[in-house]
């Protein structure tokens, strides 16, 4: 299946990057200074659009981001794009007025998460932008393919957040049999040789969520940053109990939130109704996936991806 901007456009995408990452879109965790400071240091930044509590507030990070990225002081190198995160869920209200933003501020990327990406690709392909759906297995990889998406984000096992649960070899092996798009792999990846094997894989791109969270520029609090720092993956807890879908948790944010990990229950079924309102179980529970362990200092943005390039050089050079 070919999708509309491969392959001229992705490639043109992949030279833009000074390593071939997406600094992952994290609720609560992302926003404009992480995408500015990731986009500086040459990997494409991203949030979710709810991290903005309200669509004014959204209006204003969307404005600030695309007007810092698109004026370059002279002799300077031009930034990485920048990718917006949709909630494409049908219980989830604020869509269309998100759309209208997308349209006005025109984010080089779109990331479709948690729904079909349609309405996001009527949008962006009108002004030429790419889109990338979230998909967490072969069946949804098939079907966002099938709607049109340039490329397609394959969360797998051990991801940060709402994970995933095939293996990637598994995973980019079957979507590149019928997809030809760009295919970028996350969940549990935490340093530089993690970025070249995924490419050994047949992924063009890498998306790292829990090795940004301790980035100074993260709107994470310390106390979170502090304990994803400490952390290996025996501390994660693996339950829907929080928001209707797996994810994992850090064992110490569950216990300090007053609950016992050993004794939660399992939620059926996502609801984003009121998304807005019912932010605090994502403020109170942290999550962080597989490569936690790999994560040891709180630290800027920049100094995290210059470390990653080091490693990810030393991997090709071996
Ligand atoms: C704290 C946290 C919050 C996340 N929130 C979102 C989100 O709002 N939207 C989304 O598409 N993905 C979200 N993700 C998933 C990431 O975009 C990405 O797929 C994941 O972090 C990759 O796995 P890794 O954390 O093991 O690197 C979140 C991940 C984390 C760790």
């Amino acid at each position: 299946m070919r999708s509309t901007n491969a392959p001229e456009a992705l490639a043109a995408l992949r030279a833009r990057l000074a390593l071939p990452v997406v600094v992952a879109p994290m609720f609560l965790v992302s926003g404009p200074e992480l995408v500015l400071a990731a986009c500086r240091s040459g990997v494409i930044g991203a949030f979710p659009a709810p991290n903005a509590r309200t669509l004014e507030i959204l209006d204003q990070w969307m404005g600030r981001i695309s007007r810092e990225l698109g004026s370059v002081a002279p002799g300077g190198t031009s930034p990485a794009p920048w990718a917006q995160n949709l909630v494409a869920h049908s219980s989830y209200e604020r869509l269309d007025g998100e759309l209208e933003l997308v349209d006005r501020y025109r984010p080089p990327l779109v990331i479709t998460a948690l729904g079909s990406p349609r309405a996001a690709l009527e949008v962006v392909h009108g002004y030429g932008g790419i889109v990338i759906a979230d998909v967490n297995s072969v069946q949804h990889a098939r079907k966002a393919a099938a709607a049109g998406v340039d490329g397609l984000a394959l969360v797998c096992a051990g991801a940060g957040g709402h994970t995933g649960r095939m293996s990637p070899f598994a995973f980019v092996a079957e979507v590149r049999e019928f997809f030809d798009g760009l295919i970028i792999v996350a969940g549990g990846i935490g340093n530089g040789r993690g970025i070249h094997a995924a490419e050994q894989l047949g992924a063009d791109l890498v998306s790292m969520g829990t090795r940004f969270i301790v980035a100074e520029e993260s709107l994470a609090v310390a106390e979170y940053k502090r304990m994803v720092v400490a952390a290996d993956c025996e501390d994660l807890v693996l339950t829907s109990a929080f928001s209707g879908a797996d994810a994992y948790y850090l064992r110490q944010s569950i216990e300090r939130a007053g609950y016992d990990p050993a004794s939660l229950t399992p939620k059926p079924g996502m609801d984003l109704t009121g998304a807005q309102a019912k932010i605090r179980a994502w403020k109170d529970v942290w999550s962080a996936g597989q490569g936690v362990g790999q994560v040891s200092a709180i630290e800027p943005l920049a100094l995290i991806v210059a470390r990653l390039r080091r490693e990810y050089e030393a991997a090709r050079a071996a």
